[in-house]
């Protein structure tokens, strides 16, 4: 992405804005409330047309005028509030709107076997979960099962390259927290990019290959996890380190860095 732009009404969400994803790598994107993290990522999936700037996947300039856009070309997300439906089960939740359906004497049905068997594979091969009984209501499940369908569920999506998980712990206590760090983990080196975003820097420096640090709509600053501090991105954070000039870094701030 780069230049990405979004105002609503009076208030500039993004300005000028780059995100760049290589193949394999986990980016995560840290910031305060309101610094333009989802939104930029709604952008890229297709919610909101930006104001300006452009988006290539590789180097090819694309456009993403629609959700329907953006999983067609392997983007998808997972949100803040994950959109399961509790009196479904996990296979359907996983395969809504996207039902597997076969021709039984030349009717159409749904595949129901075929589903349930592809979401337990999912759900336990790739991503290491078990839920006990794959039957039972999406309302039983743990916080942590439940992230883990919502992913799988991305995942099901014809060739994902690149999946966003906005938040994925944020409504977990720490044991939830830990098995979908671990899902994550499971999930990371392949040839998918995925973004996270994170307010929890512990587990984002436990994850991440690179860290993109947003401040009141703008970039602030980006780092190599091996070669930063969480002292160095909580600067970034707050803006008492900054990369850019217009973002107003005058107390201590570092050089222009190109990163
Ligand atoms: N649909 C919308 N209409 C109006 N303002 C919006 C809309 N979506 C976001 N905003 C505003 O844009 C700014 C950026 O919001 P955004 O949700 O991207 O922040 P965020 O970094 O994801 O924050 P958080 O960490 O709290 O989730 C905020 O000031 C927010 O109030
Ligand atoms: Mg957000």
């Amino acid at each position: 992405m780069r230049g990405i732009s979004k105002h609503f009404g009076g208030l500039q969400a993004l300005k000028d804005v780059d995100l760049t994803l290589h193949a394999g790598e986990l980016l995560a994107i840290v910031g305060d409330n309101g610094a333009g993290k989802s939104t930029l990522i709604k952008v890229l999936t297709g919610v909101y047309p930006p104001d300006g700037g452009s988006i290539s996947l590789d180097g090819q300039p694309v456009r993403v005028p629609s959700r329907r856009a953006s999983i067609d070309l392997g983007i998808d997300a997972v949100y803040q509030n994950l959109a399961l439906v509790d009196y479904l089960t996990a296979p359907e939740n996983v395969y809504l709107g996207n039902e597997i359906k076969r021709s039984v004497l030349g009717i159409t049905v749904l595949d129901n076997r075929g589903m349930r068997k592809n979401a337990a594979e999912v759900l336990n091969e790739r991503l290491g979960v078990a839920l006990g009984n794959i039957d039972q209501m999406t309302f039983n499940l743990s916080g942590g099962q439940r992230q883990a369908v919502a992913i799988a569920r991305a995942l099901i999506q014809q060739k994902v390259r690149i999946l966003i998980l906005d938040e994925p712990t944020a409504a977990l206590g720490p044991e939830e927290a830990r098995r979908t760090l671990e899902v994550v983990q499971r999930l990371k080196g392949k040839d998918m990019g995925i973004i996270m975003i994170s307010h929890q820097l512990e587990h984002v420096f436990e994850l991440a290959d690179r860290i993109m640090v947003m401040r009141r709509g703008r970039l602030a600053g980006v780092r190599t996890v091996a070669q930063t501090t969480r002292q160095e991105i909580l600067g970034l954070i707050v803006g008492s380190i900054s990369d850019y000039e217009a973002d107003g870094g005058r107390s201590g701030a570092s050089a222009p860095v190109a990163s």
